[in-house]
């Protein structure tokens, strides 16, 4: 055990150091989203955590499933069911009326919830959604499959500067003239908006303003609040929307999300330093899945896809669109691994996994390539190189909650070759282990 000296020149043990320090957790998904961000980020989380969304908007989906019920989050990070304070951070695009819905969602459960919305997040408003679905029908077959929620138009208008912000809501006058602004440059992108007409853009503005008498409240600078959290040593959760593969640098672009997605943009996304983060979680399911248009190397088809759709229930959270489903592709994960820099994995939907009777993982794409990115856009060929494994069976309720209450070493021979494989192939381990839908069937595995 060695020792070193902290800020102040006191010599301090390194393992005392790391358990003393409050655990700041970063957690994100490395594949195209889906992966179980949600479960996890709420497993994690207790009445002592401050959670924090800092990317994207409804275009997330995370599904948390307690002995309460199913609980669907688009806005709020997934783990506010039992969190000490909730923070919006300004690298996200709000849709007022979505948040209030999904705020009065969780206090009809009776459930308390301190949140924070940063001021200069960005608001969505239905302008931005009439243009979403307007870019995607002139984009024909070139169309991403977006979730027509604004997300795209609403960054575009963050970064020309004449976005709407949400500390903007609390002045109808400056909400009508944004308005007016947005819809004079963007003209032609809404020709078949309702908005053209003065009277409906006064009738939106004076709706996203009544908004503030319900959100105004919880506005503040977010940065400031994260900042004296991190000074007084709070537990702290910053869950990353979306996946990895969805970065719109690093992704399969064009066909991607509109913000960044990898670690870094936590740091722009809140204004907390990614130095500040002990531990970065990647979030793996044990297939893949994708929602909308794009490359997918080790995409399963026909009968096959429909039956891995079926188990495994993939279906999209936020539009419901059937997800494509597929094997899972290590060259992508070791890529999203080296690219969020990632300390640990958690795997997600085994139990589903397990009841194929073979199951493939992808570990190349048959010669050398050195980008995979390279090979999913089209510069090189992506020919997937498979290697088999038996599938584990079906688990039952009993089993999976005797596998709960024994721990990892209690879990099937045959899903702990799997485990192992995928930690060698991706050469990290996984710590969190989850083999079922529900909030309890998580194993920590160390
Ligand atoms: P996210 O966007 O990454 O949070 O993932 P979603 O919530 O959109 O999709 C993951 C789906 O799988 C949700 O319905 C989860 O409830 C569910 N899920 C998560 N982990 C498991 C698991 O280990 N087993 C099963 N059967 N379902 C899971
Ligand atoms: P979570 O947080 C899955 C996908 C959309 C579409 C593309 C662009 O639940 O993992 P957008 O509306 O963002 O402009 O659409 O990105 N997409 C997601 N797919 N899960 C998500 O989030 C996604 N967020 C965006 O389906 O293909
Ligand atoms: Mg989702």
């Amino acid at each position: 055990m060695s020792s070193i000296p902290d800020l102040s020149g006191k010599i301090i043990n390194i393992s005392l150091r790391y358990h003393e320090v409050p655990m700041i957790k970063l957690i994100l998904g490395l594949q195209f989203g889906d992966e179980g961000k949600g479960k996890i980020t709420d497993f994690v989380s207790d009445e002592k955590s401050i959670l924090v969304r800092y990317n994207g908007g409804t275009n997330a989906g995370h599904t948390v499933v307690t002995d309460r019920g199913k609980f669907k989050f688009h806005l709020l990070p997934a783990g506010s069911l039992r969190a000490k304070t909730v923070v919006l951070g300004n690298g996200m695009v709000i849709d007022p009326f979505a948040l209030i819905e999904e705020i009065k969602g969780i206090i009809k459960e009776n459930l308390r919830l301190d949140i924070r919305i940063s001021s200069a997040a960005s608001v969505v408003t239905d302008l931005h959604k009439n243009i979403d679905r307007e870019q995607e029908n002139l984009r024909g077959d070139m169309k991403i499959g977006t979730t027509s929620h604004g997300i795209g138009p609403t960054y575009e208008e963050k970064y020309s500067r004449n976005g709407i912000r949400i500390s903007d809501l609390s002045s109808l006058e400056t909400i009508i003239r944004k308005l007016r602004l947005i819809r004079e440059i963007r003209q032609s992108e809404l020709r078949n908006s309702p908005y053209l007409e003065d009277e409906k853009l006064l009738e939106l503005a004076k709706n996203l303003h009544s908004t503030w008498d319900f959100i105004g409240k919880f506005v503040c600078r977010t940065e400031t609040f994260l900042m004296d959290s991190v000074e007084k040593g709070e537990k702290m959760i910053f869950e990353g929307g979306h996946g990895s593969l969805l970065d719109i640098d690093f992704g399969t672009y064009p066909y991607v999300t509109s913000s960044n997605t990898i670690s870094g943009s936590m740091h722009t996304g809140s204004g907390i330093s990614l130095r500040k983060v002990n531990t970065i979680i990647g979030v793996v399911k044990s297939y893949t899945s994708r929602v909308g248009e794009g490359p997918f190397p080790t995409e399963l088809h026909g009968n096959e896809a429909e039956s891995l759709r079926t188990a495994g229930g993939e279906y999209g959270t936020t539009t419901g669109r059937p997800r494509r489903v597929g094997w899972l592709d290590i060259p992508l994960i070791r890529y999203a691994s080296s690219l969020n820099d990632i300390d640990e994995l958690a795997m997600t939907k085994l139990d589903v996994l397990g009841s194929r009777k073979t199951i493939k993982i992808c570990t190349s794409y048959g010669k050398k390539i050195n980008n995979p990115m390279n090979a999913l856009l089209g510069a090189e060929t992506a020919e997937p190189e498979y290697i088999e494994m038996d599938g584990w069976g079906t688990l039952g309720n009993d089993e999976i909650e005797k596998i709960v209450s024994k721990g990892y070493d209690s879990v099937p021979e045959k899903m702990k070759e799997y485990i192992e494989t995928v930690e060698r192939l991706v050469g990290k381990k996984i710590s969190i282990v989850s083999i079922g839908q529900i909030r309890g069937s998580t194993i920590l595995k160390k």
